[in-house]
């Protein structure tokens, strides 16, 4: 049998950095306001020069090096950004022509937060069907690019930034399982149209409600699958959306926040770059370590929605 492993992470966080009192001198808000309802004291702003390709490119050769693979060796390249450079080419396109990667599938997968867990998951069955041996999925996303910036309820979440794994073939289980869905009813509580200028628009406490609602029944539900219990797991790895909504999920858990990798306070909402980018930190502070049982979540516009149970 064919299973999927991670054989390396990298990340790249622009270097620009906004501050919840740098916020304060552009919109009506507090850094207390936003410390205590988010979490997040400051987020990463890319450049005007800075593409969602670029870091893109920069995460994915640090993940490439972590995983001693050249770029000649991937033959399936997945970039999750719900903020493309372009409609098309996609994203993958550029990132495949960045690196020098040669002809192999290559594609971006929308499913705004959640799209990193969604990659996981259609990379996983890539693999495990024999078509890919090295894959190359990335979160990367560039989301100051459509918020509004006068607009204080949304503008105080989000930040910029790119994560990237290199998923390999392997003969034991790495990716133990992946629950991915989306209910299009809700589809207009969190949007972003397509027309030029168009900004991101949210309905905060709708989500809110949903997420709290959702994820711990989503994590129960892979672990249970798996004949497991939340004590066999090392590090719950949660899209970094809200300190109260991933404090909510840990404790309906009964998981000790003690293994929750959080970045939220220094990152932001980097929607799909969220997951890998808490990921490559969490290995970099040696708290994720190999062998170890990881739990990823994420809920997104949609709803989507989904996780993954990884053997690290
Ligand atoms: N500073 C000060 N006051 C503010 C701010 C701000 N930045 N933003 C909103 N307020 C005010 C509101 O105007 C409101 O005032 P009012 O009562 O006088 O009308 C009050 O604070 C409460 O507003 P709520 O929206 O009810 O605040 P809430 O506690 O729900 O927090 C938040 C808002 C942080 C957005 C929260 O709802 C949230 O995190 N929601 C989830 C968002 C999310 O996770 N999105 C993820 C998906 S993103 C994706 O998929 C791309």
């Amino acid at each position: 049998m064919i299973f999927a492993k991670i054989a390396g992470t990298g990340s790249y966080l622009p270097k620009t950095i906004l501050s919840n009192a740098d916020l304060a001198e552009r919109v009506d808000t507090t850094h207390e306001w936003i410390l205590e309802r988010t979490g997040i004291v400051s987020r990463h702003i890319a450049s005007l020069s800075e593409t969602t390709t670029e870091m893109a490119v920069a995460a994915a050769k640090k993940a490439l090096a972590a995983a001693n693979t050249l770029p000649n060796e991937i033959d399936l390249i997945v970039v999750a950004t719900c903020t493309p450079d372009k409609n098309f080419p996609s994203t993958a396109c550029h990132v495949q022509q960045a690196l020098d990667i040669p002809p192999c599938p290559a594609f971006d997968l929308q499913a705004a937060c959640s799209g990193f867990v969604y990659g996981v998951s259609v990379v996983d069955q890539f693999i495990r069907s024999g078509h890919t041996k090295k894959a190359l999925l990335i979160g990367a996303e560039s989301m100051s690019r459509v918020v509004d910036w006068q607009d204080r309820r949304t503008c105080i979440l989000f930040g910029d930034g790119a994560g990237a794994v290199v998923i390999e073939a392997a003969e034991t289980p790495g990716i133990l399982a992946t629950q991915v869905s989306a209910d299009g009813r809700e589809k207009d509580i969190l949007f972003l149209d397509n027309s030029p200028g168009a900004t991101l628009q949210m309905q905060g406490n709708s989500v809110f409600k949903l997420a709290v609602n959702q994820l711990d029944k989503i994590a129960g539900k892979i672990l249970a699958d798996q004949n497991l219990t939340i004590a066999a797991l090392d590090w719950l790895i949660p899209h970094q959306a809200n300190i109260r909504i991933i404090q909510a999920t840990a404790e309906k858990l009964g998981l000790p926040m003690e293994k929750v990798i959080l970045t939220l306070d220094h990152h932001g909402n980097t929607s799909a770059a969220s997951i890998p980018l808490a990921l490559d930190i969490g290995i970099q502070q040696q708290k994720v370590k190999r062998g170890q049982l990881l739990l990823l979540e994420a809920f997104g516009g949609g709803l989507t929605w989904g996780s993954a149970l990884i053997r690290y």
